[in-house]
């Protein structure tokens, strides 16, 4: 399907709501029934049917149809955060006694998620660098029944080679899973190359606007069946309507924003590397990037996210060119219309806690929708200070 007709139009019958081009927000906890007959003939089924809001919900019903479509998947689930979506996915799919191959720096949360929630239920799991797919293939026990991938990361832009890894996982009869969120849908479609499901951290560029927290599962209509009927229905972890249209509106310009945001940031990354006063700068789409040629083989871009470390032994220059930056905001998260800037050496020298493995010296840049030239001028002289 055209990504034109999904943006605007899909999921959305006009006709059942006066015409109107937006979507109403349904409100409503419950739904009532004809009959009893009709009662007996829905309530068998709450996932494609209006029962109850923590099961489905024309809202997000829409919404759902939508990011299935985008990532090429039968079906999908959007959940209260990302958070969430990694932990149902992941939940839904081991037992006690399983053990779960993950990439050595996915999202923080999903390291705590492996580290210290799941071994409680008898989960174990082996973080291994993921850029060579030999190295997850010796990570492989008798019990390994889940892979989790995160291609590219959000910090260092580490990729897997999807293809590989899927077939991999397919001979051993493991569920894999990658988080999609740095590249979203318009850039990369894991399904396409084999992956089971695809998971988003859908705060960032599908909402787009840095106004919701959301989460999303795409996958087989058994898998998120099966995730459905026991870990969403127990756990009940969903979006409210409310929450889904902001989503839906900000897909409408899904495209726009991540082409906008890419375009950008490969152009200040390139300028970057140029200049005298930093050092390596990180960014997929770079010549110089360690795995270039696999990240322009399986996709097609990336979002605006740029790593750069700076060329300084001095905290103190650090902090010289942050305090000199006007038009990034100082944050966490990025996907939003906004560029924010994350200073690693905010993480360090806090009473109670190590420093952090990375350098002070790196800067982690989310290029969001302002005119790069005028984004340049900033860091320009921000990177005088040093
Ligand atoms: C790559 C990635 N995955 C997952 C998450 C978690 O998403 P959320 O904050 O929506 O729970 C984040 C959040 O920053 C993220 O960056």
């Amino acid at each position: 399907m055209h990504l034109s007709e999904i943006l605007n139009h899909l999921g959305e019958d006009r006709k059942n709501y006066f015409n109107a081009v937006s979507p109403p927000i349904i409100q409503s906890s419950n739904f009532a029934f004809d009959s009893l007959e009709s009662f007996r003939h829905q309530v068998a089924d709450e996932l494609s049917n209006h029962i109850y809001t923590r099961g489905n919900n024309p809202t997000v019903e829409i919404l759902r149809k939508k990011l299935a479509a985008l990532e090429g998947a039968e079906d999908s689930l959007v959940l209260a955060s990302g958070a969430a979506a990694t932990a149902m996915a992941l939940i839904a799919n081991v037992k006690q006694g399983d053990h779960v191959v993950c990439v050595q720096n996915p999202y923080s949360w999903t390291k705590h998620l492996l580290m210290n929630f799941l071994p409680r239920f008898g989960i174990t799991h082996t973080f291994v660098d993921g850029t060579a797919t030999a190295n997850i293939e010796a990570a492989i026990q008798p019990n390994t029944t889940f892979m989790y991938l995160e291609s590219p990361n959000t910090m260092t832009f580490e990729l897997q080679d999807l293809k590989a890894c899927a077939s991999l996982a397919r001979q051993h009869g493991i569920v894999t899973l990658i988080d999609n969120s740095n590249c979203s849908p318009i850039f990369q479609r894991p399904i396409e190359l084999g992956i089971d499901m695809v998971m988003h951290t859908g705060t960032k560029y599908l909402n787009g606007h840095s106004d919701v927290v959301n989460g999303v599962i795409c996958g087989s209509h058994h898998m998120i069946r099966k995730i459905f009927e026991t870990e969403i229905m127990t756990l009940g972890n969903i979006i409210s309507p409310h929450d889904a249209w902001l989503v839906i509106r900000g897909l409408r310009t899904l495209e726009l924003r991540v082409k906008r945001s890419f375009e950008s940031a490969l152009k200040i990354a390139a300028w970057l590397e140029g200049h005298p006063k930093t050092g390596q700068v990180l960014f997929p789409f770079l010549p110089s990037f360690p795995q270039y040629d696999l990240a322009t083989q399986q996709m097609e871009g990336c979002g605006g996210l740029v790593t750069v470390f700076l060329k300084t032994d001095s905290i103190e220059r650090v902090e010289a060119f942050f305090n000199r930056l006007k038009r990034f905001l100082f944050a966490v998260s990025w996907g939003g219309h906004e560029s924010l800037i994350m200073p690693s050496a905010a993480f360090y020298n806090i009473i109670g806690r190590a420093n952090p493995p990375y350098p002070f010296t790196m800067v982690r840049l989310y290029i969001g929708l302002e005119d790069p030239d005028w984004l340049m001028e900033d860091l320009s002289a921000g990177l005088a200070e040093l």
